[in-house]
């Protein structure tokens, strides 16, 4: 008997086969108990003899047990190692990481530029009232203007005001359709601040704005920076060198040229459009050099009814603006032919013309 269980105990092949042999060994009904139990009913003389037999077959059989069990673990925790070994020497995943827009780049880029010639940064709603966006900077209700930016309105039936504007605002309400009303907004909180005295302002304000408008280089939302500068004996001088300054710590060249052409926008005058030189470079247009031009602006010196409106004398107080798109400027910066793209958020497009943070 004491083979059989021995030799069953030793060749069970998992826990639970050996716990069917505990079971039926040493359980309540198994063979060594019944065999213990068999001892009370024994004569003395009898139970001298048996009673060490019986009680070492038991030893034997637990000892046989508890051996098999330590194997059985020691094995099964030996699988474990082997099927669970983590290569140190692989190179590990690293979680995905984001990357700076080429837009944004380019307006931290701008900001830094600008701050080094000591232009500030200032911000206005894009959600803009008419009075900011077109009356004030001399583009009446008639005037043809109005129609050549193709404007977004807020409905004015709209019971819909879930935008709190910090500013005063009047109906009828547009989506800002360039960053020419942060101009009006700082001259007049100007005028205010000093009680229509005046003082020099020099201004950037880069933010998004909006027409109605969509192909391969326009999108019904894009970015522009405004620019300007308000002071006594302020001249058109002062602004192409601004300019031509900006463009070349921008392009990183000191061979960018600039070209002036007679413009007109209803809130500068005299206008000018600014074209840039380009040269090209097997086939692609490259800033800088004069082989070709590219318009990359709209500038002028303030309107003088435009400083009146704000409360300021034009008499006193003369300066230059400056309009410019930022997606053109990141396109033609980073070899970006397709505005489109710049908007959508495909991250295999974020990752190649992206910048690392
Ligand atoms: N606001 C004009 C535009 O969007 C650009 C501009 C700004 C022109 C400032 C002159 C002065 O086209």
């Amino acid at each position: 008997m004491q083979t059989d269980l021995v030799a069953a105990i030793q060749t069970a092949a998992g826990l639970d086969a050996l716990e069917a042999c505990r079971v039926h060994a040493l359980g309540k009904a198994g063979a060594v108990t019944t065999l213990l139990k068999t001892l009370g009913k024994m004569s003395p003389e009898e139970r001298l003899v048996q009673g060490p037999r019986i009680q070492g077959l038991r030893e034997t059989v637990a000892t046989a047990i508890a051996d098999r069990k330590g194997a059985l673990e020691r094995a099964a925790l030996d699988a474990r190692l082997a099927s669970e070994t983590i290569d140190m020497t692989l190179p590990a995943d690293l979680p995905p990481a984001g990357t700076i827009h080429p837009v944004s780049q380019v307006m931290d880029e701008l900001a830094e530029i600008f701050a080094d010639l000591g232009f500030a940064v200032a911000t206005g709603p894009e959600i803009e009232d008419d009075w900011h966006n077109f009356s004030a900077l001399n583009i009446p209700e008639t005037h043809p203007a109005r129609a050549m930016q193709d404007t977004f309105y807020l409905d004015p039936n709209s019971t819909e005001r879930t935008v709190i504007d910090e500013w005063a605002a009047a109906p009828p309400m547009v989506l800002r359709t360039h960053t020419s009303p942060v101009q009006i907004r700082t001259m007049v909180e100007v005028a205010r601040r000093s009680s229509g005295a005046g003082e020099p302002i020099r201004i950037i304000a880069p933010g998004r704005v909006y027409r109605s408008d969509w192909d391969a280089t326009h999108t019904p939302m894009f970015h522009q920076i405004e620019g300007l500068v308000i002071d006594k004996g302020i001249t058109l001088g002062h602004l192409k060198w601004t300019l031509e300054t900006f463009l070349r710590a921008f392009f990183e060249r000191d061979d960018v040229v600039l070209r002036l052409r007679p413009s007109y926008f209803p809130f500068t005058e005299p206008s000018a459009e600014v074209d840039v030189g380009f040269s090209l470079e097997k086939g692609k247009r490259v800033i800088g050099g004069s082989d070709g031009w590219m318009e990359v602006l709209g500038s002028g010196m303030v309107h003088r009814k435009v400083i009146e409106a704000c409360g300021l004398d034009p008499n006193e107080w003369q300066g230059f603006a400056f309009g410019c798109g930022i997606d053109r400027l990141a396109m033609l910066k980073y070899g970006i032919d397709d505005l489109r793209p710049v908007f959508e958020s495909d991250v295999r497009w974020l990752k190649h013309y992206g910048f690392s943070a």
